[in-house]
């Protein structure tokens, strides 16, 4: 059988029929393609801050004559062991944590934090499944759920992305009273800076969320994306993370950290630490299955800088960059007069993103006049609602200040408080 183009006919799988094109492709090639289009949307890092010479010293230096010739080989399917046991000392040096906790055979590197997030859920989920999430949550992590056909139950949160720790537990007996326990797989929390809302979790919100999952008896993993904690701009945010609170002892834990925000994307290496042993064993059968490994050589880049004490250094010299971004960034839209037309925002204290909040009946969505606008006016942003497992509310969008140079970066502002003024 042929099919109109004629090509052979292939029966493609469950998730070969549903899967979709991820947004996050497809605005990163926008960005990418046209440099006159703006792009407050993609989650680039700025280009003016990349650890050019360090990449190139330890490139250079672990590939001289006479040098191990492992790193430009396969490695362990887990990682390398050292960068293992320096990423756990990495955690263990935010405030709040707690040294003894970590052990490196429970750390395991991979091809960014996402291929983390993708194996613990796929360890976990199958179809229909349901993984809790905040509202707003992670929109990559949003759309990976549903390609993979599991459902994403929003937590009630409030205006600006505050767990309700009574609505919480609504939530779940109404989905026991549904027959559905078994179906909820996980929690999934965004817990430092977050994507997008920019807010973190205060140790007492943990707190409470962990008591609520007791208190119904629900013992579910729980999984914390960490992937802005080291971008913060004046104090690391104080909350522990959920490896070091014994409020989450009785819960299968999941770290997800990166290189990749703080040090260099390109790179591409992240790592998830998982206190659970099966889950880990199953999570690394995956992996093996996937890539038997993640790149080394990145890998073995990165364990110099830190063993050689670099990283600290290097994040020292990115905060202010990043916090004078969000300044610049912020400013314009206060000086544009968004504030006057009812939009609202919380100023980040880390990360590389401002949550706006448009006046409520605002719809921002991808075909909205607004967003189409913005594209014709050459800005792009991240359309809110994609950032909710609903799909509602319409009214926020995304705006990332990482990327674009300071001057490119005050005229996208500029663009989008244009069409903000125009449509009001
Ligand atoms: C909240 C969050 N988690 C995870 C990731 C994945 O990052 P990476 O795979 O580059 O480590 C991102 C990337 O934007 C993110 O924003």
């Amino acid at each position: 059988m042929t099919s109109p183009d004629s090509q052979p006919q292939i029966i493609f799988s469950k998730i070969g029929r549903e899967i979709q094109p991820p947004v996050i492709v497809d605005l990163m090639a926008r960005a990418l393609a046209n440099p006159e289009l703006l792009s407050l949307a993609a989650g680039f890092t700025d280009n003016a801050v990349l650890p050019r010479e360090l990449v190139a010293r330890f490139a250079f230096e672990l590939t001289q004559e006479g040098q191990p010739d492992e790193p430009l080989q396969y490695g362990q399917n887990q990682g390398r062991t050292r960068l293992r046991e320096l990423s756990c000392e990495v955690i263990a040096g935010h405030p709040g944590e707690q040294a003894s906790a970590f052990d490196s055979a429970k750390m395991f590197m991979t091809n960014g934090s996402q291929q983390a997030l993708y194996l613990a859920v796929q360890a976990l989920c199958d179809f229909g499944d349901i993984v809790l999430v905040e509202e707003p949550s992670y929109f990559v992590c949003l759309e990976m759920l549903k390609g993979l056909g599991i459902r994403a139950i929003g937590i009630p949160c409030d205006d600006a992305g505050a767990i309700q720790p009574e609505a919480m537990e609504a939530l779940l007996r109404d989905l026991d009273a549904r027959g559905e326990r078994d179906r909820v797989k996980a929690l999934y929390l965004v817990s430092y800076f977050c994507n997008p809302s920019s807010r973190s979790l205060e140790s007492d919100e943990k707190r409470a969320v962990a008591k609520v999952l007791l208190d119904g008896d629900w013992q579910i993993p729980v999984m914390e994306d960490a992937a802005y904690r080291e971008l913060y701009f004046d104090t690391p945010h104080a909350a522990p993370s959920i490896i070091s609170m014994p409020e989450f002892d009785a819960f299968p834990k999941l770290y997800l950290g990166t290189y990749t925000k703080p040090f260099a994307t390109g790179l591409k290496v992240g790592y998830g630490y998982c206190t659970h042993p099966q889950w880990l064993v199953k999570i690394l059968c995956i992996k093996g299955h996937q890539d038997f490994g993640s790149a080394h050589f990145n890998q073995a880049i990165i364990e110099r800088v830190l063993e050689e004490g670099l990283y600290a250094g290097h994040l020292a010299s990115i905060r202010q960059h990043y916090a004078h971004k969000a300044n610049v960034l912020e400013a314009e839209l206060i000086a544009g007069g968004l504030p006057e037309l009812g939009w609202r925002w919380e100023t980040p204290k880390g990360g590389l993103i401002i949550w706006v909040r448009a006046p409520l009946e605002t719809d921002l969505r991808m075909a909205s006049d607004f967003c189409q606008r913005c594209i014709e006016q050459g800005v792009l942003y991240v359309p809110g609602d994609l950032c909710f497992s609903s799909g509602k509310p319409w009214h926020c969008a995304r705006l990332a200040s990482g990327a674009l140079p300071e001057d490119r970066l005050r005229e996208a502002a500029q663009r989008f408080v244009a069409v903000a003024k125009e449509r009001n």
